[in-house]
């Protein structure tokens, strides 16, 4: 995949999947399948760390996920996240923060809206690197969004939302996240663009899907949003394989002759 591929799928009408992946292991695993696209998202600051939320994420923490993913995936196309503040500094810090993005492995950059963030996407493209946006539900700006809730669903935050993404578009992003989001507003914002958009939590209209790659799989404890469809049922077959382990210990099951030396 890339990002030629991206716009072929919008044009033929096929969608584009994308899942968010943080580690060495899942990289191996998700190589063998057919997903389109590997997210190193920022999320990793939750679902990796524990921590609260997305602004815990540092430019160290990206780089070092990004990597051990790099060194898991044959040919994936791998998207790593610019995580918070670290495009709002200045110009050339800003470039920096990306250079080290890439060189750890990432085959494009994702940073969230479109205010004030414009000049430098059209830098960073114009630089040889693409960038895919990021509108609607954007977690490094949960405290000014006052938690997290669907976005655009006035009349006024619809349109400024159809207006961040014909900007971002045309500062040279190659597809847009749109997350969070009412079903039929995600279905205009892609049918006004050019660029595919890639959808969570936005309905089934979007050219693509994301999801977190531990929600898919059910390893999420206690937190389900409305938008997440779990795939498996992975804690409780993790919970089961590992009571089965212990009782193999307790019952001098295992190890077994085959596992010894
Ligand atoms: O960091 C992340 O997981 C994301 C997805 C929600 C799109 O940005």
């Amino acid at each position: 995949m890339n990002i030629f591929d991206f716009y072929k799928k919008k044009e033929q009408g096929h969608k584009i999947s994308m899942v968010t992946c943080y580690d060495y292991t899942s990289a191996q695993i998700l190589d063998k399948t057919a997903i389109d696209c590997l997210l190193v998202g920022d999320s990793v600051s939750m679902v990796m760390h524990g921590f609260k939320n997305t602004l815990a994420a540092t430019v160290d923490m990206m780089c070092y996920h990004i990597a051990a993913v790099s060194r898991g995936t044959s040919d994936k196309f791998i998207i790593g996240d610019m995580p918070f503040l670290s495009y709002r500094q200045s110009k050339s810090k800003n470039m920096a923060v990306v250079q080290k993005l890439m060189q750890a492995g990432a085959h494009s950059i994702k940073l969230e809206g479109s205010a004030g963030n414009l000049e430098f996407i059209q830098q960073v493209t114009e630089s040889g690197i693409p960038v895919m946006g990021h509108i609607g539900l954007t977690p490094q700006l949960i405290h000014q969004l006052g938690g997290y809730k669907v976005q655009g669903k006035t009349e006024t935050s619809a349109s400024h939302l159809k207006q961040e993404a014909l900007l971002l578009q045309e500062a040279g992003c190659f597809a847009i996240v749109l997350e969070c989001v009412p079903s039929l507003l995600a279905k205009e914002i892609t049918e006004s663009l050019k660029i595919p958009t890639i959808g969570i939590g936005a309905g089934p209209h979007t050219n693509g899907q994301v999801l977190v790659l531990q929600d898919l799989l059910g390893l999420t404890m206690n937190f389900k949003p409305k938008f997440v469809q779990a795939f498996m049922n992975g804690s409780e077959q993790m919970q089961q394989s590992i009571a089965r382990y212990i009782q193999a210990i307790n019952q001098e099951e295992f190890p077994e002759h085959e596992h010894c030396y």
